[in-house]
């Protein structure tokens, strides 16, 4: 099969290369899937660049172990592992793989969902990671009910643009913040207010708010707790930090010092849970979240799409079509 696979780490034009490799066998508790499409992350190009360093104590020190990338899948069913009994041959699903930027990968059988009938293999690959950032941060992390204030900082990427359509349908008041040429696409997918950060710095403003999820991290713990409300809550949320350890420090100290302070500072990793997928279908199926497709490339130039996810301008999804 072809498929793309990392021999180093470094920019994405050295680090991988379109290959002809064996297909993967899946183990007892795992699905082979014929790909159709894979949703391109921010993780794709921090594994590439081999960064924060310290991962490469689990992925390989001086270069990748698994040779395999992406996660997020859109695919048919091709064979099944011993213990699978909730997946058939010819079932079309969406979710968390291993290795999707390829012809063929594997997938936890409890990792993976029905592909609702009527969407694309494409808009149901730019689902997975980004929608269960947005769902499990909204529901679970933040608690958000309806009425609520929620600001989404970066709501024009890939999390960011399910969380503005998530919470429009939990009821909240929704603020989203991009640059200047996103601001129609804000309002498109439902935000109720837009703030320009080139224009303008929320921290600045004199709204409060209970729920912030920001995808920037480009302010200080105290300056965003001086508008959120009294008992609300902050999601720093970006992975892009220091060279050896990332947003490591950024998430410790906030653990840290979440105890002494009214307000709740919650860093998160968000999981591929079934019932979570399910449920991100179930919106997607309905047409209360629809995936907004920034660009959908061939197998081939999946190192170019990497490379543009990595520079953290995406609007929406980047999706690779495998067909
Ligand atoms: N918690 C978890 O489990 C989890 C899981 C996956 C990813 N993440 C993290 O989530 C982050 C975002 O991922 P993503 O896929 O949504 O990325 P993305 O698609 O690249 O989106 C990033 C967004 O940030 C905006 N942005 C860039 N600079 C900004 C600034 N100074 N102020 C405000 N917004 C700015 C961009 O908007 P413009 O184009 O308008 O600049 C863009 O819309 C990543 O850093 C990743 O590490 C966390």
């Amino acid at each position: 099969m072809k498929a793309i696979v990392q021999h180093a780490y470094g920019s994405a034009g050295d680090a991988m290369s379109l290959r002809e490799i064996n297909k993967p066998t899946p183990k007892d508790d795992e699905v082979l899937l014929r790909v159709h499409a894979a949703g391109v992350n921010w993780a794709d190009w921090s594994l590439t660049a081999g960064r924060p360093y310290v991962m490469r104590l689990i992925y390989g020190f001086r270069k990748p172990r698994q040779g395999s990338l992406g996660s997020d899948v859109a695919g048919t069913v091709e064979a099944v592992g011993n213990t699978v009994t909730n997946l058939q041959v010819g079932d079309e699903v969406f979710g968390a793989a291993k290795g999707s930027f390829a012809e063929y990968a594997t997938a936890k059988a409890k990792q993976v969902a029905p592909k609702p009938a009527g969407l694309s293999f494409e808009h149901a690959a730019a689902i997975p990671m980004a929608g269960l950032v947005a769902l499990q941060a909204l529901r679970d992390v933040g608690k958000i009910s309806a009425g609520q204030k929620v600001l989404v900082n970066g709501a024009s990427g890939g999390i960011g643009s399910f969380t503005v359509q998530i919470a429009k349908e939990m009821g909240a008041e929704v603020t989203g913040v991009a640059s200047t040429a996103n601001l129609d696409m804000l309002r498109a997918i439902g935000a109720d207010h837009v703030i320009d950060y080139t224009q303008d710095d929320f921290t600045q403003g004199t709204e409060k708010y209970d729920l912030i999820l920001d995808m920037a991290d480009k302010h200080s713990i105290a300056e965003r707790r001086g508008v959120l409300t009294a008992n609300g809550t902050l999601i720093p949320n970006s992975g892009v930090g220091g060279a050896w350890f990332g947003s490591v420090g950024r998430i410790v100290r906030a653990k840290l010092l979440s105890p002494f302070i009214k307000h709740n500072l919650k860093p998160f990793l968000s999981l591929p849970k079934q019932e979570d997928l399910v449920t991100l279908g179930e919106l997607a199926e309905a047409g209360t979240i629809t995936a907004t497709i920034d660009r959908a490339v061939p197998l081939a130039d999946t190192a170019t799409a990497i490379a543009y996810v990595g520079a953290g301008h995406a609007k929406g999804k980047t999706v690779i079509t495998v067909d």
